[in-house]
């Protein structure tokens, strides 16, 4: 086994199991054209989100890390007439790639895209009263992942779900002495949510396209 076998099983997937269009496309597109890291979630993937969202019957949704706005658009369309996703993004210039992309969608008015580092807009979303987010989805810069979920934590409901994409790092997650601060953040999310009696939580690896890596879901009980 090979990444070239986990490209080519994921590309076969998404061919058969996972609807595409052309505002996916143009998405993707855009994106690649600006100089946009290619690091969206895989198409199977993001059906899994879209899935998960439906099955929760999601209509707040909460993403970290908007890059070009696959995945935005993905969990936006899961939901029903009335149902919103807020979507941070820390720069200004895959924010405003995403922006247009998502109008073209057609979900301007369903996803809410606040540019800055999230650390630094979370504060307004509290004092706006955001939430409860019936769905969260982390996938920013790694090494906050767990301030990102400790905050999602405190603003979800009962039943919420709180996915974390990038804690596998090929393997790396179960390397005590790492040295790579990324890795570290994910050993510490798990550490934390071991001793956290609000959530229970599992993590999957996966292969695919992006290679070997994995997500952590946590229900909030
Ligand atoms: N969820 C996207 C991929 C996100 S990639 C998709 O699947 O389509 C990670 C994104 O997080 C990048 O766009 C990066 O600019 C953004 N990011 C990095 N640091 C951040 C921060 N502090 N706050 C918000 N976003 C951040
Ligand atoms: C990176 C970020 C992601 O969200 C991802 O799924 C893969 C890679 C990155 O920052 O390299
Ligand atoms: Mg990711």
């Amino acid at each position: 086994m090979d990444q070239e076998t986990f490209a080519a099983v994921d590309e076969f997937i998404g061919r058969t199991l996972v609807e595409h269009d052309q505002a996916l496309q143009e998405t993707l597109d855009d994106a690649e054209v600006a100089g946009l890291p290619q690091i969206q979630v895989s198409p199977p993937q993001g059906k899994l989100l879209q899935m998960l969202a439906r099955l929760q019957g999601a209509r707040t949704v909460l993403e970290f890390g908007t890059l070009g706005g696959y995945s935005a658009i993905l969990l936006a369309r899961a939901l029903p007439p009335g149902g919103r996703l807020i979507t941070l993004e820390a720069n200004a210039e895959y924010a405003a790639v995403a922006r247009a992309s998502i109008e073209r969608a057609g979900l301007g008015g369903v996803v809410d895209l606040r540019v800055g580092p999230a650390l630094e807009t979370l504060p307004d979303l509290a004092e706006e009263g955001a939430g409860p987010f019936d769905l969260t989805f982390i996938d920013a810069d790694k090494v906050n992942t767990p301030d990102y979920f400790a905050w999602a934590l405190d603003h979800s409901r009962s039943g919420s779900l709180i996915v974390a994409d990038n804690v596998v790092r090929g393997g790396s997650l179960a390397e005590a002495a790492s040295d790579d601060l990324a890795t570290q953040a994910q050993r510490r999310l798990h550490e934390t949510l071991a001793d956290e009696p609000r959530v229970t939580a599992t993590t999957i690896q996966t292969v695919g396209s992006k290679g070997y890596d994995g997500f952590t879901i946590a229900l909030v009980r």
